[in-house]
């Protein structure tokens, strides 16, 4: 059919080579970076965890990344085709389609809490964080309304609109702005959060290497991280790289998303701890961190509403950014497989992410009562998605790659000695090392 000939023809669409760039990024840079990365690295031994972190990044997340993109790109298909593309074989497909089940998944749950930051950030802006408010009460009330669900449909909407457009049309043009803009405003939120009287000591909280904390836990803590931050095991990379030309470098790509993901995650945690630390507030973890305890130090300083208003902006254009790479991977997924058009693809998914949205919702707060595997829906399924889908997605693609992948080196394109490296590290070491997180994140092993 005409589709498959546009696609096998190599016409298909295509990011430019910077517009790649900071889509990955975007697509890299979300809610992980900014509250998780914090806090994790805050509980399991700061400046030292961090250091773990950039080992998993460089030795697993790096060469793993680099695999997703050139499956993507050698097999010019969704993150289920490629695979069947680039090897005839069609089991590997149906392994394929763990990635992309796994972003539909975590799409609906992560457009809700993309949804509570527009409502934060609107709270900060009409001047709602005022000192000695009970920060507690107003976020267990606000899970207790529907307005949740209401912001929910505001994200779903807008990136439904930008995805509509296309990859140059829509989600190039809407990276290209915000990532530049992002980064604008975690420096001056860096900068605000550094000059507050006492901020030293949320630096050293954060950064004050303690190296008894490393235990073979925060190894595989921060091993998940690395996967989760550069968004891999979700089908996104594969499906980014397919719009990627020919002629860009991969392993330079794959250099500048890791660099960029690193940088945005270090800053965030140089404007959380210094603001909590600075007003003596506990920074806790969770939702907590980010929705109680920064209220909490932005209601207390001068200009706070300005800061919190900047600040949950920003996390809302992280989760954004991320949330449209989500979205492309099923729609790509259901252009291709079910011949429909964009338009039709995106709205449908839409509108599944909604349908599972909603439950998982109202779990956190309006039906307490919706339960799964007796965590709230929302807590079930972000636990599926984020320790059982993905490890499992980021264990077929390094198989794949390792060892059934022919043409792997061309669409890599590294030096010979770089190329035996990545090679190492894709057949036996991340393999290995995804095996064990996954049986510690799914709680199979426990230390
Ligand atoms: N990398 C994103 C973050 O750090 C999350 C994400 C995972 C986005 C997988 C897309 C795909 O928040």
């Amino acid at each position: 059919n005409k589709h498959q000939e546009i696609q096998s023809s190599g016409k298909g669409e295509r990011f430019s080579s910077s517009g790649f760039i900071f889509a990955a990024i975007g697509s890299a840079v979300g809610l992980g970076n900014m509250w998780k990365f914090p806090y994790i690295t805050g509980q399991y031994g700061g400046a030292a965890f961090f250091l773990l972190f950039v080992a998993c990044l460089v030795i697993v997340g790096l060469p793993v990344l680099l695999a997703e993109l050139a499956i993507g790109r050698g097999g010019r298909g969704s993150a289920s085709s490629s695979f069947v593309k680039l090897s005839g074989k069609k089991v590997w497909g149906r392994l394929g389609m763990v990635s992309v089940i796994a972003p539909f998944v975590i799409l609906s749950f992560y457009a809700i809490v993309a949804g509570w930051t527009l409502h934060y950030a609107l709270q900060a802006f009409s001047g709602k964080l005022v000192p000695n408010t009970d920060f507690t009460l107003m976020y267990d009330g606000f899970m207790a309304s529907y307005t949740p669900i209401l912001w929910q449909v505001v994200v779903l909407v807008l990136i439904g609109a930008i995805v509509v457009k296309g990859i140059s049309g829509g989600i190039e043009k809407f990276n290209k702005i915000l990532i530049p803009g992002m980064f604008l405003l975690l420096v001056v939120l860096m900068i605000r959060a550094l000059t507050l009287p006492g901020s030293g000591a949320g630096v050293s909280f954060f950064l004050n290497p303690d190296f008894s904390k490393l235990t073979p836990e925060s190894t595989l803590v921060a091993l998940g991280h690395a996967f989760f931050s550069l968004s891999l095991g979700m089908g996104t990379m594969i499906t980014y790289g397919s719009y990627v030309e020919k002629r860009q470098s991969l392993g330079t790509a794959t250099l500048a998303i890791g660099t960029g993901d690193l940088l945005y995650a270090l800053i965030a945690g140089l404007i959380i701890f210094p603001t909590t630390f600075s007003f003596g507030i506990n920074p806790g973890q969770g939702p907590g961190l980010v929705f109680i305890a920064l209220p909490a130090a932005f209601s207390a300083m001068p200009f706070g509403s300005f800061f919190g208003g900047l600040f949950f902006i920003l996390l809302a254009i992280a989760a954004l950014t991320s949330a449209v790479s989500l979205l492309e991977v099923p729609v790509k997924y259901t252009m291709e497989r079910f011949g429909w058009s964009r338009t039709r693809s995106v709205w449908i998914i839409i509108i599944g992410c909604f349908i599972v949205g909603v439950p998982a919702s109202m779990s956190l707060g309006v039906s307490p009562g919706l339960t799964l595997g007796g965590m709230a829906f929302f807590d079930w399924i972000d636990f599926v998605a984020s320790n059982v889908l993905l490890p499992l997605g980021g264990l077929i693609v390094t198989i794949f790659a390792g060892y059934f992948y022919k043409g792997v080196a061309d669409e890599a394109g590294l030096t010979a000695v770089w190329f035996r490296v990545w090679l190492f590290l894709l057949r036996f070491v991340a393999p290995i090392l995804v095996v064990f997180v996954f049986l510690h994140s799914s709680g199979i092993i426990k230390f």
